[in-house]
């Protein structure tokens, strides 16, 4: 099942049980929004799910892009990836949680036709906030799934303060022999959707006082659930990837971690730049410069003479299009390049500087700030040059 078929057929799916699908937006949250980037698909609906009415219902479903930076030292595993698409659900005060897990394992078994043998999935066993959530427990039991209690791992929150609540995760086995053990004891069970019971709000002294309204919060990673449903054994297998995967690796050979790493960090760059960014010293144009700097430290690592300059359209076109997005791949293309020659340039003044002897042996952090404050040499940057010395 291709990429686009699995999100129809999820979208569907819930259309044909009263959801209404709402436009995704893009990377960058709504002005006067404090966070760098949208991470997770609830986010531009915070605040429907703390009461306020949303004009086309209490059901909604849709795809958004979402951007995780927490997750970039997991990148180059076979899970997590930093730019990536989440299908997601919610009831606003509508139905509950139970219901919601029943169409889960709906559309996972008969709507994708995953074996439900292959099925696991975890519920919070309550803790001093909450009781035990029996009702997702029990739902899963009389569908004959196997149920493991958690405490913290089946808790989300989308930062220190807001709605937040006890999750159900849906975990798909993926090893090569019949499923064994549980999802927190055997990585071979992925998660592949959360169930989240929205009906808490976190206030900024910790505690927690109940939302207006119960609701219910989904989300399902589409290239993790995609790679999977492809026979696929990495994120990077679903064919989302599949230009990448064509151009990348005989461009430059890789291993495979190191391949990973640069196919998700160049696919983010060019979409952070598709939604409008521009590499920069602080907030979101400095994510995309750290990712565009972490690929061409992995690049130059072994030849110094690679160029982003070398990558052919396809892949770049590929993102914007699958993204929807209307900029140009030469303005895209044009962008990176300016970045990899102001690497370029500073890493050769920062390697000029460095080989002064003042900087031989270890460096104090007053040797950092001066580096910094004098030659305009980033700590990341003075850091990956003596990794490379
Ligand atoms: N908000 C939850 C998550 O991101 C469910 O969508 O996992």
């Amino acid at each position: 099942m291709k990429t686009e078929q699995l999100i129809r057929t999820f979208v569907e799916y819930f259309e044909e049980r009263g959801h209404r699908r709402i436009t995704g937006s893009t990377l960058l949250p709504p002005p006067g929004d404090p966070i760098l980037f949208i991470t997770a698909g609830m986010h531009p609906l915070t605040e429907y799910l703390e009461g306020r009415p949303h004009p086309l219902g209490g059901r909604l479903v849709n795809v958004q892009r979402c951007l995780r930076t927490t997750d970039l030292e997991e990148v180059g595993d076979t899970t997590h990836l930093t730019v990536f698409e989440m299908l997601g659900t919610w009831s606003l005060g509508d139905y509950e949680g139970r219901a919601s897990l029943d169409w889960g394992y709906g559309l996972l078994t008969e709507g994708l036709g995953i074996d439900p043998g292959l099925l696991h999935a975890t519920v919070h066993g309550g803790d001093e906030r909450t009781g035990p959530d029996t009702a997702s427990q029990r739902l899963w039991q009389e569908r004959g799934v196997p149920v493991e209690l958690t405490g913290e791992d089946n808790w989300w929150s989308n930062g220190p303060v807001g709605p937040c609540g006890p999750d159900s995760e849906v975990f798909l086995w993926t090893g090569d022999t019949p499923p064994i053990s549980t999802p927190t004891r055997d990585d071979r069970w992925v998660e592949v959707w959360n169930h989240v019971m929205m009906r808490h709000r976190r206030l900024p002294d910790g505690s927690l006082v109940p939302l207006p309204q119960r609701n219910i919060d989904t989300g399902l990673g589409v290239e993790r659930l995609a790679s999977l449903l492809q026979g696929g054994s990495s994120v990077f297998d679903c064919d989302v990837f599949d230009p990448w995967r064509r151009h990348v690796p005989s461009l430059w050979p890789l291993d495979e971690p190191s391949l990973r790493l640069v196919m998700d960090h160049l696919r983010s760059a060019v979409v952070v730049i598709g939604d409008g960014v521009r590499p920069a010293g602080t907030g979101r144009g400095y994510v995309l410069r750290r990712l565009l700097r972490r690929v061409l430290t992995v690049l130059w690592r072994d030849d110094p003479s690679r160029s982003l300059g070398d990558l052919p359209d396809e892949p770049v076109t590929h993102a914007l299009d699958h993204f929807r997005q209307r900029r140009d791949t030469a303005d895209v293309r044009r962008v990176l390049l300016e970045e990899e020659h102001r690497f370029g340039r500073l890493l050769r003044r920062g390697q000029q500087v460095l080989a002064r002897p003042r900087f031989r042996g270890p460096l104090s952090d007053e040797d950092l700030h001066y580096l910094h404050d004098t030659h305009g040499l980033p700590r990341d940057l003075v850091l990956t040059i003596l990794r490379r010395e």
